[in-house]
């Protein structure tokens, strides 16, 4: 199975109607797509991108897909996240995916960074609610992939030691494929 597919997996096992969720890349907006069709009518999600290509694009997909009235889309660094969403959501996300790296078709030199990557990913643990989800998918073949993917992996660690229950999944060291690291809260 792809990365992508298993995070879709985890996501889909997460999300059900009326839910909050977070894009923290949207990228061409596959995922911001799959996480508004999993909330339904009645969810929200919130979808971040620092290009307005890459937000162009999950809007067009979003509004063919009948999609975008549940969809609010930022253009702003995720690192952001939590000054970018309604104070009431605080604590009320029930999933959440990065997946990292460069838009597609697009410049390949403006990818996701550790410095910003790192916050946002802490940011997004933060606005979880109990039994919430945070999906990341790290890429390593790109300059700049092993070190943001090691940052990561850094962060699950910690994550882990602090009670979040974290599985890495498809890490193979020396190579260069994608990996995921998901992180749930408690649910205490
Ligand atoms: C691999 S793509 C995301 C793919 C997307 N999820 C999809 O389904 O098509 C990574 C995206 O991260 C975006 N990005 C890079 N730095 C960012 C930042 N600081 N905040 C938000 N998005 C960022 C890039 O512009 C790019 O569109």
């Amino acid at each position: 199975m792809r990365v992508t597919e298993l995070a879709g997996a985890l996501l889909r096992e997460t999300l059900k109607e009326g839910d909050l969720a977070l894009d923290g890349t949207a990228g061409r907006g596959r995922d911001t797509q799959l996480l508004a069709a999993l909330v339904g009518p009645t969810g929200r999600v919130h979808a971040f991108d620092v290009q307005p290509e890459a937000v162009e694009s999950t809007r067009a997909l979003l509004a063919e897909a009948g999609l975008l009235d549940r969809c609010t889309l930022h253009l702003r660094c995720h690192s952001e996240v939590a000054a970018a969403l309604p104070a009431e959501n605080r604590g009320k996300v029930a999933a959440a995916v990065f997946n990292l790296g460069y838009l597609p078709g697009a410049d390949h030199a403006v990818t996701t960074s550790p410095g910003t990557t790192l916050s946002a990913l802490r940011a997004t643990m933060d606005l979880l609610r109990p039994g919430g989800r945070l999906v990341c998918v790290c890429y390593t073949g790109h300059p700049g992939g092993s070190d943001e993917a090691e940052q990561v992996l850094a962060l699950a660690m910690a994550a882990k030691s602090e009670g979040w229950e974290v599985s890495v999944m498809g890490r193979e060291a020396g190579t260069d494929r994608p990996w995921i690291a998901d992180f749930k809260r408690r649910l205490v």
